[in-house]
């Protein structure tokens, strides 16, 4: 017999025939005539429940039906007379696949916190919040997709392993099978890389964007999604040493066209998990309102986490320069009241407070920042006419702060040229990068988008570590 999922029985199609359910026992409850056994198997939310008559199912028969065991239930799939749920199975077989020991078994049914439940992080896939989460997750990974390639894009894959520091952070994870005791040397007493696998220092990409534009070059759009790596010290809420990334990047946009299709993919890979995981955005939303009871007035959302995402998918965001910017928060009370911990000033780099001041207190709502100064920026970014700024744009969420980071490129190799000698990039190491200006160069742009920082603004989720399935912090690998 063929097993059907949970999801598709709350559908009631099969309602008055045989069906096999398989999954893991949420909760077991009942009495000397019947016990009610709910069962989740990760296609939705919700639980299937079952009904085990005590005629047919002795007290010993069921003594293995315990929180987070295996069960494999055949039985008519019935309209419920109960409260709860439209649909539920009478049981007429269960069989124990995997039995779970309830004096052992971590996840029982009362709340559990989040932190608790990152130490278990092999198990709290198993939870109601964890499967809305991975849930939601899928679905925004699967519109990235479908949303590009709707646009004709290609999906391009960009190496992992790398030799090249994309953004010129510094900020990499060597890769290397030298042995770390006792590395050959070089004679001026450094590690000689050569005699390493790749014959040269190699890291774990920090971003795909160099690449990217190779293919831009051919393909006219292409977008990559994948991994990537980032050894800074940040333990916050918004950062992960390793984090999934999209990054498109169009021969032929520049900054207005680069800026337009991030809003527009931002909106619509909202939308699609509006239309196709509302119960557990519903969900989701509800767990932050239970949360918010506990915390004073002014510190409370506004806006459900529905309202907030219907919101965003319906209006459009804000755009200023870096320059209109700085003068927002210059001219602001919060400013003048000196509650800024960070100075204000044109040149600096713009602060979480500073981003969250722009887009929770000003403008309330996403908000595309553009034109940085030069020297805050990548050395890749098209340098603006003024000779200050560059064709920069980074969108800043509500809740999260910066989302995305991206830009027009330089074209012209020989600007390009002065600002890589300006942050200290050899030519030679990137000559490569350097033929795409010289052969059929043209204007393009591309932008980055922080794969899990969106999946914490469509969940709601506080933070960054419960987003993604086994989290990569500093002094943290665990699983
Ligand atoms: O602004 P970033 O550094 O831009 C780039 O890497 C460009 N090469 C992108 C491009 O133009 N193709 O990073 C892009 C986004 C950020 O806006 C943020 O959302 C996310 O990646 N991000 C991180 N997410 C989690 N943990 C970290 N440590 C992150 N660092 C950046
Ligand atoms: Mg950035």
């Amino acid at each position: 017999m063929q097993r059907t999922k949970v999801k598709d029985l709350l559908k009631g199609a099969e309602v008055g025939k045989e069906v096999l359910l398989k999954g893991w026992v949420r909760t077991k409850r009942g009495n000397k005539y019947v016990s009610f056994i709910a069962v989740n198997d990760g296609s939705t939310i919700n639980n299937l429940q079952v009904v085990a008559d005590a005629e047919k199912f002795s007290e010993e028969a069921l003594k293995d039906v315990t929180t987070g065991a295996a069960i494999a239930v055949t039985g008519e799939l019935v309209a419920s007379q109960g409260k709860g749920q439209a649909f539920e199975i009478q049981a007429t077989s269960i069989e124990v696949l995997g039995k779970a020991d309830p004096e052992t078994y971590p996840l029982q049914k009362k709340a559990h916190s989040l932190e608790f439940l990152r130490e278990i992080a092999h198990l709290r896939f198993r939870t109601n919040t964890f499967g809305a989460v991975f849930r939601v997750r899928n679905s925004l990974a699967f519109a990235v997709h479908r949303f590009f390639n709707e646009k004709g894009f290609v999906y391009m894959h960009t190496p992992i392993i790398t030799a090249s520091d994309a953004e010129g952070a510094g900020e990499m994870f060597r890769v290397t099978t030298l042995d770390p005791i006792n590395p050959p040397l070089a004679e001026n007493g450094q590690v000689n890389y050569e005699e390493d696998f790749f014959g040269k220092a190699t890291n774990l990409t920090v971003s795909g964007q160099l690449e990217g534009e190779l293919a831009a070059m051919a393909f006219s759009d292409i977008y990559t999604f994948g991994p990537t790596f980032r050894a800074e010290n940040s333990n916050t809420t918004r950062h992960l040493a390793e984090f999934w990334m999209i990054e498109p990047e169009m021969a032929f946009y520049d900054l207005k066209m680069n800026a337009d299709l991030a809003e527009e993919f931002i909106k619509y890979i909202i939308r699609y998990a509006l239309e196709h995981n509302r119960e557990d955005i519903e969900f989701l939303g509800q767990r932050l309102v239970e949360e918010d009871k506990s915390k004073p007035q002014n510190e409370r959302q506004e806006m459900t986490l529905l309202e907030k995402l219907e919101f965003v998918v319906n209006n459009d965001f804000e755009r200023v320069t870096y320059t209109e910017a700085i003068d927002i928060l210059l001219n602001s009370n919060h400013y003048k009241k000196k509650k800024f911990q960070y100075e204000v000033s044109w040149g600096i780099d713009l602060q979480s407070e500073h981003e969250r001041y722009l887009v929770e207190k000003h403008f309330k709502k996403p908000v595309i920042v553009t034109d940085y100064p030069k020297d805050i920026k990548a050395f890749y970014m098209r340098l603006n006419d003024d000779g200050k700024t560059v064709a920069a744009m980074d969108i800043l969420a509500p809740g999260i702060g910066e989302i995305v980071g991206g830009s027009q490129r330089e074209e012209r190799i020989d600007i390009l040229v002065e600002r890589m000698k300006g942050v200290g990039i050899h030519e030679e190491d990137l000559w490569w990068y350097l033929d795409t200006r010289r052969f059929g160069g043209c204007p393009h742009a591309g932008f980055g988008l922080g794969f899990e920082r969106m999946v914490q603004f469509v969940t709601g989720m506080g933070n960054i570590r419960d987003v993604i399935p086994f989290p990569r912090t500093p002094q943290n690998a665990e699983f």
